[in-house]
């Protein structure tokens, strides 16, 4: 059973609340200087992946209390429930199951009385063979063409991951293979997309779990017309078109032949989704033993989440971590920063990861919280980020812890470029816990020609309170079983985060909301009649769109 525990009613709550009036006098750098061993009593390795969490505002009394925190909210309970299929995505009745896809043990996992395993093998060797009929060229396009360009059609989680996992393993796509993704529902993005692409050796992969969402479907349509406006027969659609969807019907009617729908299920939400069909692009880009090793990597992040004491568990300590700034210290956003080109996208999936899934105001028992709850995450890559908004994480009046992930041998070891940017990570890391005190700041201008007035006056604004937080990821190549392993990290990071705020992690209305609004306003848009149903601003936007448009 799912707890549904307030956490302000717990002691260690109390008490962490009571503590933070102490920590939040201390400063890191004097917790290193006392404690010789912090790093290696803070940091945890598992397997190519060290993750670093000493520099936090955090003591050995701050860690038992927040372990005290996770034990008396029954996050072991509610792990174990997720893991065996319980239904604890309460306010749709679904199980949240999307372990099971990454599960390659002989294990049975029951879900109303059937053994989901067996479904979720063969899913996956459907996806084997369709991989290697399209990469021996057996699979060819209604021309006898073989297949180049693959391009997927989703949005959210439709799309962050599988765009997010192949830019991340660039460097392992299959040669011959060109991946595209389509998602916005602006028309600008599917017609750039398919303005040099040939439908003779063109493959839409049209993924959506629901296959009614409007920019998808949209989307997808436009791609048809697009393709018989060459292949000139809807007989061709099949050898072009292939659906990731749990929904039969919606793809029959589409067009889509059967055999050519990759399915998955209800209990996989949309954002833990790459891990299922909606993964075929992935696949397809870089191989499909290439995707089971991400697979496997999250396998055992998984295994690590189940079995690691909590005292070593990293998703358990990022969670904590992270629920320290956003109760204890007001912080209201976390940045995630990728030292890692390839990784671009690893931030913006992350945002919709913890904002989709802890994005939410109501506690398991229906009442409002009256706590924060998940915060604004955001980020790009380094070192970018750092000419664009470091400013304000180093002297802003925000406290935004960050997490900082590279990896140690680069793709690309061109000249001196990943020494640089490896450099830069650390630096960053150590100059927010350090900051530069009036004195080191007085003491570097010394030998300018400024007078002492001169250097008094200046010293306010070089001055860096120093003591933010960060956690460092330090992998040692972002190979696919890796990558696997980070994003499962991450994914039960957020789990972890949201049984402790007694909120429900899996569901998504606030997103329904636009859906259906969007479909009221649309036929509005239709004639020239003058709109008087909404409010006057909206109105007003309305009636100004059709006179210009
Ligand atoms: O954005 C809301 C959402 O429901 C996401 O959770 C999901 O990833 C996305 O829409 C796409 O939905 P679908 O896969 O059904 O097209």
């Amino acid at each position: 059973m799912l707890p549904k525990i307030n956490p302000t009613e717990t002691t260690a709550w109390k008490e962490l609340y009571k503590h933070q009036s102490e920590m939040n006098q201390v400063q890191m750098k004097e917790l290193f200087k006392n404690d010789p061993k912090r790093f290696d009593k803070m940091s945890v390795e598992l397997d190519d992946i060290l993750f670093d969490y000493s520099k936090n505002i955090i003591n050995e009394k701050t860690l038992e209390l927040l372990f005290q925190l996770a034990d008396e909210s029954q996050v072991k309970v509610a792990r174990e429930a997720m893991f065996s299929g319980e239904k604890i995505n309460l306010s749709e009745n679904r199980a949240v199951l999307h372990t099971a896809l990454r599960n390659f043990s002989s294990e049975t996992i029951t879900l109303d009385g059937n053994d989901i395993m067996l479904e979720v093998r063969e899913a996956r060797e459907k996806m084997k063979s369709f991989c290697k009929k399209i990469h021996s060229g057996e699979w060819k396009g209604y021309t006898g063409k073989k297949i180049k360009n693959i391009v997927n059609i989703g949005i959210g989680g439709s799309d962050l991951g599988p765009v997010m996992v192949t830019e991340a393993l660039k460097p392992y796509w299959i040669e011959g293979i060109q991946a595209y993704f389509v998602s916005n529902v602006d028309g600008t993005q599917i017609v750039e997309t398919l303005k040099n692409l040939d439908p003779e050796e063109t493959l839409f992969t049209i993924a959506s779990k629901t296959f009614t969402t409007q920019e998808t479907m949209t989307n997808a349509h436009t791609a048809r017309d697009w393709f018989l406006k060459s292949a000139l027969d809807e007989k061709f659609v099949a050898k072009h078109f292939i659906a990731l969807s749990t929904n039969e019907k919606g793809v029959k009617d589409f067009g889509i032949d059967l055999e050519n729908r990759f399915v998955f299920w209800d209990w996989v939400g949309g954002r833990y989704s790459i891990w299922s069909s909606i993964g075929l692009s992935i696949a397809l880009t870089i191989g499909y033993d290439n995707f089971e090793k991400l697979l496997k990597g999250a396998e055992a992040a998984d295994h690590h989440f189940q079995n690691e004491d909590f005292k070593t568990n990293i998703p358990v300590i990022m969670g904590l971590v992270g629920i320290w700034y956003t109760n204890f210290f007001g912080a209201e956003t976390e940045a995630i920063l990728p030292y890692d080109q390839y990784m671009h996208r690893f931030p913006a999936y992350f945002q919709q990861g913890n904002m989709e899934s802890n994005g939410k105001h109501v506690d398991r028992n229906g009442k409002k919280v009256t706590y924060s709850t998940g915060p604004v995450v955001w980020g790009e890559p380094g070192t970018n980020g750092q000419h664009a908004f470091y400013q304000l994480i180093h002297q802003g009046t925000h406290l935004i812890p960050c997490d900082f992930i590279a990896p140690a041998v680069s793709h690309n070891p061109v000249g001196k470029h990943h020494p640089i940017l490896l450099s830069n990570f650390f630096a960053q890391t150590e100059a927010l816990m350090n900051g530069k005190t009036a004195e080191e700041v007085a003491n570097e201008l010394k030998d300018s020609k400024m007078s002492k007035a001169q250097i008094d006056e200046l010293i306010p604004f070089k001055v860096f309170a120093g003591n933010k937080p960060t956690n460092s990821f330090l992998v040692k190549e972002m190979t696919p079983f890796s990558l696997g392993k980070l994003i499962a990290l991450y994914e039960h990071k957020i789990f972890v985060q949201g049984i402790i705020w007694n909120i429900l992690s899996f569901d998504q209305w606030g997103v329904e909301l636009g859906k259906q609004l969007a479909s009221k306003v649309l036929p509005e848009l239709s004639n020239e009649d003058e709109i008087n149903s909404h409010d006057a601003s909206t109105n007003g936007l309305i009636n100004a769109y059709k006179k210009w448009r």
